[in-house]
């Protein structure tokens, strides 16, 4: 029934809608740094870090790393040519730091064959997924595609008083062939920018600022004051408690690293302490930091080692830590090895 209901909204409605989101949207057209150098440049690399970027992480973490890796790396061939020790410290603390290895796969593939034409093009370029190809293909190339993440299922969800779970394939496509319709009608980047812009400033989960909306009169969720319940809250995410074992291995002013394998159970393919999974939790009294990846909670504490460590690895400077260190959790542990293994000397 519901999904009858978007499938049927009728063009002239989309039509006002899209004139109202343009116009609404134009004042944030410049206002994140991506942006402002697509603007400047028209280069998709701008746009397509900037949507690598943002896929884990939020806004206001992104903007400063965007402006420090841009101006290292203007350029898809840049990029292509830095080796992975150059490009670590650029993104270090961003988190799921495979989509980098792919962001660079992809790189030196289009520094090799030019930039894709399409959205069926970008898919093929490594680690482009559905999600990222439409970003890219309806800011990049004007393509009248649908860019459904998850400020846009709730907006779209509360325009047509969903009070149901959307993070669902079935609402997806909905959305996406919905979305897909409307960008048909306007300037598809600003249109889809435009609705995710709105997710996050408007039309938030707590306290949405409906009076400031400028398609509240399309919304049933608004008219039916049922906006606390469209969409219905995915079930809470499930942790699973970890307890980890870092061993700091130190030969004067060194620290051993190890480069984890890429089917590790964690931090895949990324270099930091030697680390083991143990049974106990660490005791109150023992130093430990918290830190959660994906669905695991963990609790990881250290222990100091001066005997000679075990299989392959690599003697870092104590001052060179920081750019070798590109997890959040090895940086912590580092943090907090600092303050207690080398506080006296
Ligand atoms: N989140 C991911 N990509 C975005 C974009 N282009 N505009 C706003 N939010 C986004």
């Amino acid at each position: 029934m519901l999904s009858q209901n978007i499938e049927g909204f009728s063009t002239s409605s989309l039509n006002q809608m899209a004139d109202a989101l343009q116009s609404w949207y134009s004042p944030y057209r410049w206002s994140h740094p991506w942006r402002v150098l697509w603007g400047q440049t028209r280069s998709p690399w701008c746009v397509w870090v900037s949507e690598v970027m943002l896929q884990q992480t939020v806004i206001a973490a992104v903007i400063p790393k965007y402006i420090a890796f841009m101006k290292r790396f203007p350029s898809a061939q840049d990029f292509a040519e830095a080796n992975e020790e150059t490009i670590r410290p650029y993104v270090s603390g961003l988190g799921y730091y495979r989509r980098f290895a792919l962001l660079h796969k992809g790189a030196l593939q289009v520094a090799q064959e030019g930039y894709p034409q399409s959205r069926a093009m970008w898919q093929d370029v490594a680690g482009v997924g559905p999600y990222t190809s439409a970003a890219l293909a309806s800011i990049t190339l004007g393509e009248a595609v649908g860019v459904v993440d998850g400020n846009v299922e709730r907006v779209l969800a509360r325009i047509f008083n969903i009070q149901e779970i959307v993070a669902t394939p079935q609402w997806k496509s909905i959305f996406f062939s919905f979305m897909s319709r409307l960008t048909k009608l306007g300037d598809p980047g600003d249109l889809n920018q435009s609705v995710m812009e709105l997710g996050q400033t408007i039309c938030r989960i707590s306290s949405p600022h409906c009076s400031e909306c400028p398609i509240s009169n399309f919304c049933l969720a608004n008219k039916n004051q049922t906006q606390s319940q469209c969409p219905k809250p995915k079930a809470p995410k499930e942790f699973l408690k970890l307890s980890l074992l870092a061993t700091l291995h130190t030969d004067g002013d060194k620290v051993f690293l190890i480069k984890r394998s890429e089917d590790s159970l964690l931090l895949k393919g990324t270099i930091g302490f030697p680390i083991k999974e143990i049974q106990k939790k660490p005791l109150r009294s023992q130093h430990f930091v918290k830190h959660n990846i994906t669905k695991y909670k963990i609790t990881a504490t250290f222990t100091h080692s001066l005997e000679a460590p075990q299989g392959e690895g690599i003697w870092v400077k104590r001052k060179n830590m920081e750019s070798f260190l590109l997890s959040s959790l090895d940086q912590k542990i580092w943090r907090l090895a600092q303050k207690n293994i080398f506080a006296e000397h």
